[in-house]
């Protein structure tokens, strides 16, 4: 995948971060030993760990210079590492494992989650918010333009597309002999769009980035105004003009 633009995720930011407070809001840790912030991105999900837990060692760890570039900026005091998740192991004592928006992006995550309870100390918790989306109406056009396009034939545009997540059962028979607790939950977010253009601003930050990164300049217009034409078509604008983009999310919070 292409580097991801910090710029174009921040546009969103606020919404974008509430998913991780309200994560951080079950987590049931008083003063964790060293706090690990996976997918760390611009930075926002780290500040609320390091507000949190002023007396933990806190690091952000991602694979993208562009987002751990803003991370470094937003908050110097921190540490952040270049890093993949697929080959990344926890060091001995870390305690919270947090992952706000990333696992849904490494296919064989269910397996990663189990190893990294595994190789936690008791009492150890692993905090994870994956979107559940791929079923939305702006997932789906994005698989749908992406096939019908000239770009139809690019191996990496139909690669692009992420699968469903497994199911909560899934998760649940999986990590469950390796907890002494777990919950699993979803949360569906209306967020509050200004049009229904600014969705596909939205997505360019996200899902959209696997889709468009192969593509040049030119294509890149064409692949975004089909899309945005499938949007507009979709998402109606409510009484004030404004437009509310469904946002199903899965949560998973399993104590070691
Ligand atoms: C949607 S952003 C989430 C940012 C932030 N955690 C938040 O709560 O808003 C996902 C981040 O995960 C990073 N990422 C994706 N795959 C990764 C991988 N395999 N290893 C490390 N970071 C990865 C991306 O670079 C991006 O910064």
């Amino acid at each position: 995948m292409e580097d991801w633009s910090a710029r174009q995720y921040l546009k969103f930011e606020d919404e974008r971060t509430r998913p991780p407070r309200d994560l951080l809001a079950q987590v049931p840790l008083q003063r964790p030993h060293r706090v690990v912030d996976l997918g760390c991105g611009p930075g926002n999900s780290t500040e609320l760990l390091v507000e949190r837990y002023p007396d933990s060692q806190v690091y952000g760890l991602d694979s993208s210079p562009d987002m751990l570039r803003k991370a470094r900026e937003r908050l110097p005091d921190c540490k952040f590492i270049e890093a993949d998740i697929a080959t990344w192991r926890p060091q001995p004592g870390t305690d919270l494992i947090f992952g706000n928006a990333v696992m849904q992006w490494l296919p064989d995550h269910p397996a990663i989650m189990r190893g990294f309870l595994e190789a936690m100390p008791a009492g150890g918790v692993l905090a994870i918010q994956m979107p559940d989306n791929t079923r939305e109406p702006a997932l789906r056009f994005q698989r749908q333009v992406a096939a019908s396009g000239p770009w139809a034939d690019n191996p990496e545009v139909k690669a692009a597309a992420r699968d469903d997540l497994p199911s909560p059962e899934a998760y649940y028979d999986l990590l469950r002999p390796a907890c002494t607790h777990l919950d699993i939950w979803h949360t569906v977010y209306n967020h509050v769009m200004a049009s229904p253009q600014a969705i596909t601003e939205w997505f360019k930050g996200s899902s959209l980035q696997p889709f468009l990164s192969p593509l040049d300049s030119v294509a890149r217009e064409k692949f975004l105004a089909a899309y945005t034409a499938k949007i507009v078509g979709a998402y109606k604008p409510r009484y004030d003009g404004k437009v509310l983009l469904r946002f199903p999310r899965l949560f998973i919070l399993a104590v070691r």
